[in-house]
């Protein structure tokens, strides 16, 4: 096996000679040994390592791993069903349609199968609304990350995921830099939607001040465009709230989701009120596997938890990680800079690239992920606990000292 180490034991390209040979080389895979289970907060491998998982997935594991009340839904489901196509009623995704609309307060929903999938839909959703009005421009906001396909990516600038791709969409693009003033600048009565990630998680968890909103909305007045909220990675009561934009007032007029509603199966959605979704007719949109009955059947499950008084447990047990951090950046403070996120959905933006200190919890059997170079990002399952925090707490503070 042919492997890059940058410290010992931890081969920071692991691809064995099988996956080389088959695989597109997309990924920059990181060692942990054969994967033999997981459950809960925890990872298990074949030589008996336990991995503490502090990026769920990279935010989907809702539940954590293989939670049981997931695992009982999919096992009725599967034995009942599974895939009977979006021409057919099916009771489960009935059921959680019903479920989403009642706690998001959103009237009509779309599923899908990813994130990429919801904002593309979700763009078209935008232009087919305003195709009687001269209204086509698309428009994104700076450092934002929306997925892979041309919409998405017609809306963001970072060059690490479109540079060699283009040409983009007509009449899309993004603020560059991100900025009231260029706001202003950039949206025009031609303007159809403004597609916003609150909090941008790929960007290295960057909150958008207030008052970016306040002039988003002013300038809607003024414009009449329609807002898109991107809560893929934010949503589904990652920061403490069902929503992540209700921590910042801004009022949405569709919103996309995807990552932990499925609650480890592909499963994303489109939301918006009647007026909104009506600009959609029978077969002008779908999907094959969209709303598929096991990811359906998954994600009750996952909005069930919620009900039930998850939200109130993230807010107490992120307060507890997060404060936890704070002392690690009084006592690190030539490696720490910042502390950003709310909720579970948290970035620790280092002094110097974070690669190492990722690579270095490894191998204390801490699963974490870099975002924008400097940023160590943790979206821990929704479910970590106190004992979770203290493990994540104490080998990261090993860790640093070592620095
Ligand atoms: C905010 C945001 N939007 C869109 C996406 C794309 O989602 P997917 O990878 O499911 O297509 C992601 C994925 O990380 C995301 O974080």
């Amino acid at each position: 096996m042919e492997e890059t180490m940058t410290r010992p034991g931890i081969a920071i390209d692991s691809l064995s000679d099988r996956e080389k040979k088959v695989f597109f080389p997309t990924y920059e895979r990181f060692s942990i040994g054969k994967v033999v289970s997981a459950s809960g907060s925890y990872i298990y491998t074949e030589n008996g390592d336990k991995y503490l998982d502090v990026i769920a997935g990279l935010g989907v594991n809702a539940l954590g791993h293989s939670h049981p009340a997931v695992v009982k839904a999919v096992q009725e489901q599967v034995v009942s069903y599974m895939h009977l196509s979006n021409l057919y009623l099916q009771d489960v995704q009935v059921e959680l349609a019903e479920k989403l609309s009642q706690l998001s307060g959103w009237s009509k929903v779309f599923f899908t199968n990813s994130g990429t999938e919801a904002v593309e839909g979700a763009l078209k959703l935008a232009r087919k609304y305003f195709s009687s009005a001269d209204k086509t421009e698309l428009i994104g906001v700076s450092n934002a990350f929306h997925g892979r396909t041309y919409g998405a990516l017609s809306v963001m600038d970072k060059g690490k995921y479109r540079d060699g791709f283009g040409p983009f969409l007509e009449e899309a693009g993004s603020l560059i830099p991100y900025s009231e003033e260029n706001l202003q600048k950039r949206v025009s009565a031609k303007t159809a939607a403004v597609i916003i990630e609150v909090i941008q998680g790929e960007g290295g968890i960057v909150e958008i001040p207030v008052p970016f909103v306040e002039t988003l909305h002013r300038l809607q007045n003024k414009f009449g465009f329609l807002i898109i909220a991107d809560e893929i990675q934010s949503g589904i009561g990652r920061t403490g709230k069902f929503f992540a934009y209700d921590h910042y007032g801004l009022q949405p007029d569709i919103v996309v989701c995807a990552k932990a509603i499925g609650g480890g199966l592909p499963l994303g959605a489109i939301l918006s009120n009647e007026t909104v979704a009506s600009a959609f007719k029978p077969g002008m949109h779908g999907t094959t596997f969209g709303g598929n009955a096991l990811a359906c059947a998954a994600g009750l499950a996952v909005l069930t938890e919620l009900e039930n008084g998850l939200l109130d447990q993230v807010n107490t047990e992120s307060e507890y990680l997060i404060s936890r951090l704070y002392k690690l950046k009084a006592k690190y403070s030539e490696t720490i800079k910042e502390i950003r996120g709310k909720g579970f959905m948290i970035g620790v933006e280092l002094l110097k690239p974070a690669k190492e200190i990722h690579i270095a919890l490894l191998e204390k059997k801490i699963i974490t992920n870099v975002t924008a170079n400097t940023v160590l990002r943790l979206l821990p399952p929704l479910i970590f606990n106190h004992e979770n925090t203290d493990t994540f707490i104490s080998e990261f503070d090993s860790v640093l000292t070592g620095v």
